[in-house]
């Protein structure tokens, strides 16, 4: 028997301060209900300057790494599409923080939203050849389109850290997945802008041609799937996508009628019953790009109370540019035990709300970069990482120490 390999604990780390959809709506002169119900995104997450993608990546990875993990743990994989460094990959600073021994290799995977699938792929091959080994992948992103634009309201930050060994607590990955690639410009940002660039409604129907496109592969090649899936997770830009492309592959069933196995068509309607358990913590977050689909997957393993261990699930990875991919996982017996959730619980009901102003002014700011040294206070919750000071063009990282600790 082969041996399982997959996500052995999963974690996310949400930043801690949020705007209001509906008051941002009401600032951009927009009905709150296209935010609220159009868009499906209640409230924002946003992060000032001491809050990047590394702090969160490490705050995301360090409850879900254990003493003895530090030396089987050979690749920390870092996935963005915000890297604030063309050469060195942040993932290096995850490996100093983190402990992790010298003899392991730290990089960082980009192509969009697409990013951490690939880092998961890689690692999950890396184990199934050395099953005693593990792999680090960390997902980690600022989603910023800018103020007052068009994609303002599918903006978001977090970070997903997921841990890769044999016999998985969580989500046993097959070793068969569907990709496709689709060389295509819907986002993309471009070495001299700060912000990407985004064909909004090109992006969104491109998704769902993709989708269909990977659907019909598993129709063709894989139809056992639709017996046996018992969810659908989705990368949730903001969390009407997912019901979009379901809709999308909706028609495009309909146009097929009689042609279809009806194993799809029942395989459809068990997707779209799990669909709101899916989208429960995104809706709370926003876009956090590369992480967005396993924050999907968490939120999925929380609420989902008619899931149980053993039962299969396809995760729908896209990412601009475009590639896209189908995973297929199989719960295991201890999924729900392993997921902190007293921690998200916390994180979201501390959470400070920022007013509209405050938010645009933290949105402004910039960090020095003189390459002098600048002290940086923080803004997170005690014990979580921070950016503490840039020196010399370098960033350090630090965990917030109160007086008390
Ligand atoms: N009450 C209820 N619903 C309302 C409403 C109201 N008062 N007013 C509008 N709506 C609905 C609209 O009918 C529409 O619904 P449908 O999509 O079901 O038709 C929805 O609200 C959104 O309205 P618009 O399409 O008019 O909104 P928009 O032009 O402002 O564009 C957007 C929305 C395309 C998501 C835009 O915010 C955007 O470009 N975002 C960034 C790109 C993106 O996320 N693309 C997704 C796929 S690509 C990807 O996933 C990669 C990635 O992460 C970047």
């Amino acid at each position: 028997m082969k041996t399982k390999v997959g996500i052995d604990r999963i974690h996310f780390y949400l930043p801690p301060k949020y705007v209001d959809m509906g008051l941002l709506a009401e600032a951009r002169g927009v009905d709150p209900n296209k935010y609220l119900i159009g868009i499906g995104q209640e409230k924002m997450a946003v992060t000032d300057a001491t809050i990047d993608i590394v702090s969160m990546g490490l705050n995301a990875a360090y409850p879900i790494i254990q003493e003895e993990d530090k030396d089987l743990i050979d690749q920390v994989i870092f996935a963005t599409e915000s890297a604030f460094d063309y050469s060195k990959a942040a993932a290096t600073y995850l490996h100093e923080s983190l402990g992790i021994h010298a003899f392991a290799k730290s990089y960082e995977i980009k192509e969009a939203c697409y990013g951490a699938t690939a880092a998961l792929q890689i690692a999950c091959d890396y184990v199934r050849l050395r099953p005693e080994r593990k792999v680090l992948v960390v997902a980690s992103d600022i989603a910023r389109y800018g103020l007052a634009t068009g994609g303002e309201p599918t903006q978001g930050a977090g970070a997903i850290a997921m841990l890769i060994s044999k016999n998985p607590s969580v989500l046993a990955l097959e070793e068969d997945s569907i990709s496709l690639t689709d060389n295509q410009y819907d986002f993309w940002r471009p070495d001299y802008l700060d912000y990407p660039l985004v064909e909004g409604k090109f992006s969104t129907q491109l998704y769902n041609q993709c989708f269909i496109k990977i659907m019909e592969e598993a129709a063709n090649k894989h139809l056992d799937l639709f017996d046996t899936l018992k969810g659908l997770c989705f990368h949730l830009p903001f969390s009407k996508m997912g019901k979009k492309a379901l809709q999308a592959y909706q028609d495009y069933l309909n146009s097929k009628e009689g042609s279809l196995d009806p194993k799809v068509v029942l395989a459809f309607n068990r997707w779209l019953e799990v669909y709101p358990d899916l989208i429960q913590i995104g809706k709370q977050v926003g876009n956090i790009y590369t992480g967005s689909l396993y924050l999907g997957l968490i939120s999925l393993l929380v609420n989902g109370t008619a899931l149980n261990a053993g039962d299969k699930l396809g995760l729908f990875s896209y990412g601009s540019g475009a590639v896209a991919e189908l995973l297929v996982g199989q719960l295991q017996v201890d999924y729900r035990k392993v997921l902190k959730l007293e921690d998200l619980n916390k994180r979201l009901a501390q959470r400070q709300e920022l007013s509209i102003e405050e938010y645009e002014m933290i949105f402004s700011e910039k960090l020095p970069n003189d390459g002098k040294t600048h002290l940086l206070e923080p803004s997170v919750l005690p014990g979580d990482f921070y950016l503490t000071k840039i020196d010399g063009h370098r960033r350090y990282y630090q965990q917030y120490k109160t007086q008390t600790d």
